[in-house]
């Protein structure tokens, strides 16, 4: 199959390696700064263009890539879906509610297939979280609390310095766990955000969200841009037998088992690195899927909802007052 890449900058060139990868043809790269488009279309003997409808629309493209902007993806999405191509977007999905509804209602018209990137589903270290508290390892699970930490992305003039276009961490960057918290324990009854959006002339976006979730349990998602260097992930989850932590700063996930009579201590049980990138396990689920083989892991609906309640985390951060979902 064929791909058309709409968009590339940082993540659009990361993808068209994994896209690549999976035996993919890249055939043309569209990006409205011509030298952005020329450099990766160089590295795959594509087409370089600026003119994003036209690269779309080429008869030979099966698949469209989105990697643009934010607030252009429900428009390149509309625009693939139109042309009849499958679509690969990342997230955020879309902006607002309206704009991914729109969106999923003319895939859905063209009967094509959207994919978008929430990657932290296919990360080795939170599939063995879920697969470890799915297998009942630390009980009932009441408490869950995540960190995602790095460097203010992008140059003096991007596009994610202008919070209208980006929504800053909480929502460009902490999508990822409130998309992964819902994944894993179902849908969140409440949230609450609070947030220093600074990006001039000290780079200070930090955030912090609580979730209650329906079932009961509590979270708490902290999210920052304000790194001086590196990235950094944790994930803590509590439960009534014990408890999974992960830190991307010191090992792979470990695990402690609550004391029992005759018990010892605490166990540690450290696991293997995965060797195969998690944004190239994306693009196979998505190919399997348009091959007929499986369901994705992402479905277009779950990108809307991710979106839903990263804009309600913004609401919250805005009115200093909870968000009913
Ligand atoms: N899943 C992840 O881990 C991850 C990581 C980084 C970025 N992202 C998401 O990917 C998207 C792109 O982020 P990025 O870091 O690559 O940004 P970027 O600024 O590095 O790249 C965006 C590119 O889009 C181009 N562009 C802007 N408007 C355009 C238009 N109308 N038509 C065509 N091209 C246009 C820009 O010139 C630029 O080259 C964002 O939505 C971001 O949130 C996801």
């Amino acid at each position: 199959m064929n791909l058309a890449i709409i968009g590339c900058g940082g993540i659009g060139r990361m993808h068209a390696e994994m896209a690549a990868r999976c035996g993919l043809k890249i055939v043309a790269c569209a990006d409205k700064d011509p030298d952005a488009a020329k450099a990766l279309a160089r590295r795959y003997n594509a087409l370089a263009t600026t003119d994003a409808d036209g690269a779309i629309r080429r008869p030979d493209v099966d698949i469209v890539l989105v990697t643009t902007p934010t607030p252009r993806h429900a428009g390149v999405v509309i625009d693939a879906a139109k042309a009849g191509k499958h679509i690969f977007c990342e997230k955020p999905f879309a902006s607002t509610v309206q704009q991914g509804r729109t969106a999923i209602a003319a895939v859905k018209k063209a009967r094509v297939k959207l994919f978008v990137g929430h990657v932290v589903r296919y990360f080795h270290e939170f599939e063995t979280l879920r697969a470890q508290i799915q297998a009942g390892k630390i009980g009932e699970p009441g408490y869950v609390k995540m960190y995602r930490g790095g460097i203010y992305p992008g140059g003096p003039s991007s596009w994610f310095r202008d919070y209208a276009q980006s929504g800053g961490v909480t929502f460009d960057c902490m999508i990822h766990d409130l998309d992964w918290l819902r994944y894993m324990f179902g849908e969140p009854d409440r949230i609450f955000c609070q947030a220093l959006r600074r990006s001039e002339p000290e780079k200070l976006d930090y955030s912090q969200v609580t979730l209650k979730m329906r079932n009961g349990m509590l979270a708490l998602v902290i999210g920052t841009w304000a790194h001086p260097a590196g990235f950094q992930v944790k994930v803590e989850v509590c439960g009534s037998a014990g408890m999974l932590q992960f830190d991307s700063n010191i090992s792979s996930l470990s695990a402690m088992k609550r004391e029992v009579k005759g018990a010892g201590p605490t166990m540690i049980v450290p696991s293997s690195a995965e060797d195969v990138s998690p944004y190239e396990l994306e693009w196979r689920d998505f190919i399997g899927w348009i091959e007929g083989k499986h369901e994705p892991r992402v479905t277009p609906e779950d990108a809307l909802r991710a979106v839903e309640i990263a804009l309600a985390a913004l609401k919250s951060a805005d009115t200093g007052r909870p968000v009913e979902l």
